[in-house]
């Protein structure tokens, strides 16, 4: 094998040694099954590739000082899974098999996770899709769950530093009855055009406005939003936004350090008001917000005056990456240790 360059990995897709997978068959779920392939066979007509019957998930595995390597909340996962799959109708994975599949993954691909010194880490990615072959627009009664998983570093450039972002106004990402809230590709496909012309402006990322106000923030391409000010963590509540594990998470966090913790509507003029804030996600992390503009309304909310990550946002990245890592104790039972 070529020597990774741990320190250096970007976020994206390293071949690594195996898969696995677990097919939906006649009403239940077969065996677990280790392919080397990176390919999958697919009927034409799958449900997944006409009507978009795809979820997937995304979590992470660190490699500790001590040498052991633990798993972030992936019950959390497993239950999100589930809860997407019951917002597109495809068959739910129950949490024991996710698990079962996560740790498989992660084990047979240990030669793929990061050094501790590196500060990368395994990304896990699962893949629930509708495989049966139908032309009518129903439900698929047969599905493939697969996990891959890669070794990465920072999703932003720059890792744990304040970057700037744009709200954009031209497109929305989910409606607020839609999919916003389940982990669906179309989310993500819907969220392409905005990515693009935000990074081509020279920011990490866009950020969407409620689509029916068009008036409190909803969150990132990839990422959900906080902001703090008097003592405060607050965070946006909205039918349209990914409820994020890493926000579920930092909210704990936020309220073990003594903060009052907000769950509700942001309004975009509550941008001045923050003393800091960051986008934050599995991939992401904690990412600082420098600052928000907003060109198509002629305004620039600056957060981080001296354009560094502020003191709070840098508490919470190390309190939340001690315990991914196991330099903190896991008071929460959050992390899975891969024996
Ligand atoms: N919001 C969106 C749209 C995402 O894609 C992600 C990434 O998973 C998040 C938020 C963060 O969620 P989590 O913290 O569970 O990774
Ligand atoms: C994650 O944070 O896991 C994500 O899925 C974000 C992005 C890579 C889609």
């Amino acid at each position: 094998m070529k020597e990774i360059d741990w320190a250096n990995l970007s976020f994206g897709y390293m071949k690594t040694d195996y898969n696995v997978r677990i097919n939906f068959r006649e009403g239940a779920w077969g065996e677990l099954e280790i392919s080397s392939s990176e390919q999958v066979n697919l009927h034409m007509a799958a449900t997944c590739l006409h009507y978009g019957q795809e979820a997937f998930e995304g979590l992470k595995a660190f490699r500790g000082k001590d040498g052991k390597v633990r798993i972030f909340r992936l019950e959390e996962n497993a239950a999100r899974l589930q809860s997407t799959c019951r917002g597109i109708m495809m068959a739910e994975l129950p949490t024991e098999r996710f698990k079962e599949a996560v740790l498989k993954a992660v084990k047979m691909n240990e030669r793929f996770i990061p050094p501790y010194e590196s500060g990368a880490s395994l990304y896990i990615r699962p893949l629930l899709i509708g495989t049966g072959a139908q032309v009518g627009v129903r439900p698929s009664n047969e599905y493939m769950f697969l996990i891959f998983v890669t070794p990465v570093g920072p999703y932003f450039k720059g890792g744990f530093a304040a970057t700037p972002y744009v709200i954009t106004r031209k497109y929305d990402r989910a409606a607020p009855l839609g999919t916003g809230i389940y982990k669906i590709g179309g989310n993500y496909a819907a969220s392409l055009r905005a990515s693009h012309e935000a990074h081509a402006a020279g920011y990490s990322a866009e950020f969407y406005l409620d689509a029916k106000e068009k008036k409190y923030i909803d969150e990132c391409g990839a990422a959900n939003f906080f902001g703090i000010k008097d003592n405060t963590y607050i965070t946006p509540l909205s039918s349209s936004i990914l409820p994020s594990i890493t926000n579920k998470s930092l909210m704990q966090l936020a309220e073990d350090m003594g903060m009052k913790v907000e769950r509700r509507p942001v309004a975009e003029e509550e941008l001045t008001t923050f003393e800091e804030a960051g986008a934050c996600g599995t991939a992401a992390v904690i990412s600082p917000i420098e600052r928000i503009d907003d060109p198509e309304n002629g305004h620039s909310y600056v957060i981080a005056k001296d354009g560094k990550p502020g003191p709070i946002c840098t508490k919470l990245y190390n309190k939340l990456r001690g315990i991914q890592y196991g330099d903190e104790p896991d008071t929460h039972g959050w992390v899975t240790i891969v024996e």
